[in-house]
């Protein structure tokens, strides 16, 4: 993988879960990190473990554009420049769609899809006027593959992050800036709470081929790839990070014996 030594990144929901290990692993490889979350407490915390010679905290909430142009100053005063931007943050309204509400609707909608315009918008801008190339991150969902029911508008909003990611990418190519997605599985985090209950986690597992819950890092690792020098051909692409469930219908129908 390529170095990430000198190299600025900021993450969005960078506080907790998938987000705070990318945020982790970009600074255990040699990299600087802003971290951009709405739970201050949450942020401040990463970053003073991560160390201020290397990360820094941003008061972010990804609905507002002012709130990513701030980001993207504290990275250019703090490390003298910008590379990559990690799209991680997310909120959920859980309802079937005949209960849900319509400000239920937009929260999810508001977060996943137009905070990942935004940001994204505003870090281009930035690299576009300053002449330097880079790679943006945005976290889809298998859900955005596959309808989630019963998860409000998630499944729509991470189908729409997977072609915003394309056209994201295809329109800023000729400024060298390489746009792609990360698609996880179930990942163990304090969103996934639910994998607490034994019998969920235990149903959930067997349903992963590769027969393990993921884990940030799982995802992490996918994220630093696509990040890096090593993916400089790689763009407009969606990385399938799930154990191979998305894949393994058939071990889930019983069917004609082969042998
Ligand atoms: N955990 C999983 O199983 C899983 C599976 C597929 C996709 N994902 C995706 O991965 C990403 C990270 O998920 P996670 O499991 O780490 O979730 P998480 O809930 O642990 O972390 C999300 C973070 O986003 C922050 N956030 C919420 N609203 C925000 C806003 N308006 N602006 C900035 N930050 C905001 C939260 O404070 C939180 O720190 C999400 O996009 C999620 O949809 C997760």
């Amino acid at each position: 993988m390529g170095s990430f030594v000198g190299k600025t990144a900021i993450v969005t929901g960078g506080a907790r879960g998938i987000g705070e290990r990318v945020a982790e692993d970009i600074v255990a490889q040699g990299g600087n990190v802003i971290v951009g979350n709405v739970n201050s407490d949450l942020g401040e915390n990463l970053v003073s473990r991560l160390g201020p010679t290397n990360a820094r905290f941003v008061d972010l909430n990804v609905t507002r554009r002012a709130d990513s142009e701030r980001a993207v100053e504290l990275a250019q005063s703090t490390f003298g420049g910008l590379d990559f931007l990690v799209n991680a943050a997310v909120a959920m309204d859980a309802k079937p769609l005949i209960e849900l509400s319509e400000t239920g609707w937009r929260k999810t909608m508001d977060v996943g899809l137009t905070g990942t315009f935004l940001t994204a918008q505003v870090f281009a801008a930035h690299l576009i006027q300053q002449g330097r190339p880079g790679s943006i991150v945005n976290i889809s969902s298998i859900g955005g593959q596959h309808p989630y029911g019963g998860a409000g508008s998630y499944s729509t909003v991470k189908a729409g992050v997977t072609l915003l990611t394309e056209q994201m990418a295809i329109e800023w190519a000729q400024h060298g800036i390489r746009v792609n997605a990360v698609a996880p599985g179930t990942i163990e985090t304090p969103l996934t709470t639910y994998l607490d209950d034994p019998e969920i986690r235990e149903s959930r597992r067997q349903a992963v081929p590769l027969g393990r819950i993921g884990q940030p890092a799982d995802i992490s690792h996918g994220v630093l790839y696509l990040l890096s020098g090593s993916a400089s051909w790689v763009t407009a692409t969606t990385l399938t990070v799930d154990g191979g469930v998305t894949r393994s219908l058939f071990n889930h129908m019983t069917g004609r014996k082969w042998s």
